[in-house]
């Protein structure tokens, strides 16, 4: 496993559209561990494909207890809104206020091109929503609704940019 460079917002990488995953090999396998220990490593709770540089819709996602590997994701119903505080290791040290889906289910394929469905809720659901957005070349900054200062972010918060 390697560590690889995460792209910061002036990178245009960033804006760009990701391409769906066709091919489930070793290099699709090297990515997503090489994705793991640079989202350990930064610290977040999730990193998509093209914060690499990579420009394949491919996230994973680990709010503490479960990793979860998004290959094409896609979200498949929503229920209700939440706003929450949300932070990028793409965009770092900015903090906003971002309204989401209180809860969604995603629909993906794992590392083995196997059909799988996710219900979340919470930070788990904002997860998921902001690397889908990823795919899309949407960053958190296009939908804050008010920014938060770096000193008015709660302590553990700013380990959990996505
Ligand atoms: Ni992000």
């Amino acid at each position: 496993m390697a560590i690889r460079n995460i792209r910061t917002e002036e990178d245009q990488i960033l804006r760009r559209k990701s391409r769906e995953v066709t091919k489930f090999d070793k290099r699709l396998f090297q990515l997503l561990d090489d994705m793991a220990e640079t989202m350990y490593a930064a610290p977040g709770v999730g990193l998509a494909g093209v914060q690499v540089g990579t420009l394949k819709r491919v996230a994973i996602v680990d709010i503490g207890d479960n990793l979860i590997e998004v290959i094409n994701g896609v979200v498949i119903k929503t229920e209700g809104t939440q706003v929450e505080i949300e932070g990028c290791l793409s965009v770092p040290d900015v903090y906003g206020k971002v309204e989401r889906p209180e809860k969604v289910v995603v629909s993906y394929l794992d590392r083995d091109g196997i059909q799988k469905e996710v219900s979340a809720e919470g930070l788990l659901a904002v997860a998921l929503c902001h690397e889908i957005d990823h795919f899309e070349g949407i960053l958190f900054r296009d939908k804050v609704i008010e920014y938060i200062n770096l000193e008015d972010v709660e302590e553990g918060q700013e380990n959990q940019q996505i």
